[in-house]
């Protein structure tokens, strides 16, 4: 059943092409110039009501949620805020009746996931459920559905439906957008343009899966090492960390790029690895001299920036590249060279990659 595969980890990292496009099926336009979310049953009037969103998940769902923040707000311009769900529940959040919760969860099971979303209908508010599991829990009692078709997740560490969740909050984003009429038709057109060719740009770094692997070889021999990254390369960057920890064991740390003088930056020694996103346009020259800053304390950075972006080539002592995309989507594509490495560093450690000590891949216990 791994079809050929070592573990179901890299059956799922594979699976990620034929995830994203299952997950856009019929949902964009034969034009391709429109969202269609039949499963979505706000009417325009509720749309236009909502004040604000929260997101609302755990582990790697709360990762997509992270990006699902930005990626709303940019496209929809509401204001989002993203929790973790065992904080959320305890901490009396304000949900008013113009609130939409969106709880993430790619079981669709997890106890506080559930939890959460019970006391957001309890305050009244409306919630919109991202699951891999029809008929969940979650799925049954959340007021919409939006079903990331990513398919049966076996692998404790959680890949295909981390990107899947990316793909429905792009959907999610532009169709918010396009209901309150936020941007112009021609700017969704060209999201939904790019959207379309990401299937195959994963499929272009999948082609070149083993690229990563001597540099992971060599971060399985450490013990701790940093992610750095700002915006959208700091919410990617906290999902490598998560998925390194939780499979190699190896300790590591995502910190916004711009934090690390106010103390990280103490922890770096000669030889810590430090691994750098720098795929945000806007944000280049910012992060590339927070790259500096690091390596000039001695970090051995591995760098992951956009095709054709040579100019870290000098700063780092490894670059990964990724095909270039809109900055709103590269977390759908630097995600997967992260997902290769904690893969081949939990490999080269010789642990049980797909069942990594003391976790469970449901969590239905609070
Ligand atoms: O089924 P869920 O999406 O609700 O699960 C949430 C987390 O337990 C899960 O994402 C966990 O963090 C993964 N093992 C990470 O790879």
């Amino acid at each position: 059943e791994k079809a050929g595969y070592d573990h179901f980890m890299l059956k799922e990292i594979y699976e990620q092409p034929k995830a994203y496009r299952d997950t856009m099926g019929s949902r964009i336009s034969a034009d391709h110039k429109q969202i269609v979310l039949e499963e979505v049953q706000m009417t325009k009037e509720q749309i236009q009501d909502i004040h604000n969103i929260h997101i609302v998940a755990c582990g790697t769902a709360y990762h997509a949620g992270l990006v699902g923040k930005t990626v709303i707000e940019s496209l929809a311009r509401i204001p989002v805020e993203t929790d973790v769900a065992s904080e959320y529940r305890y901490r009396n959040p304000i949900i008013t009746p113009n609130t939409l919760v969106i709880v993430v969860s790619q079981s669709g099971e997890t106890a506080d996931t559930l939890a959460a979303l019970r006391e957001a209908k309890r305050c009244g508010a409306r919630v919109l459920a991202i699951t891999n599991v029809v008929g969940s829990s979650v799925a049954r009692e959340a007021d919409d559905v939006i079903v990331t078709w990513a398919g049966p997740e076996i692998a404790v560490a959680s890949t295909k439906a981390y990107t899947s969740q990316l793909i429905a909050f792009y959907l999610l984003g532009l169709y918010l957008a396009q209901t309150l009429e936020t941007q112009e038709a021609g700017a969704i057109a060209d999201v939904i343009q790019a959207l379309e060719k990401l299937p195959e740009q994963v499929e272009a770094i999948l082609a070149e899966a083993e690229v990563v692997r001597d540099y992971a070889e060599r971060i399985s021999k450490h013990e701790h090492l940093f992610f750095i990254g700002r915006g959208l390369d700091f919410n990617v960057a906290q999902e490598g960390s998560l998925k390194l920890k939780e499979i190699s064991y190896i300790h590591s740390e995502a910190y916004a790029a711009g934090e690390l003088k106010h103390g990280t930056l103490a922890l770096i020694e000669e030889g810590t690895p430090v691994i750098a996103l720098a795929t945000q346009e806007m944000l280049f020259e910012k992060t590339v001299s927070n790259i500096k800053e690091v390596a000039a304390r001695g970090a051995s950075v591995m760098g992951l920036a956009i095709e054709g972006d040579d100019e870290l080539k000098k700063s780092v002592d490894e670059l990964f590249t990724i095909p270039k995309t809109l900055p709103l989507l590269t977390p759908a594509l630097s995600v997967v060279p992260l997902q290769l490495l904690s893969y081949y560093a939990s490999l080269a450690r010789g642990n049980d990659v797909d069942k990594p000590r003391n976790l469970a891949k449901s969590v239905t216990v609070e």
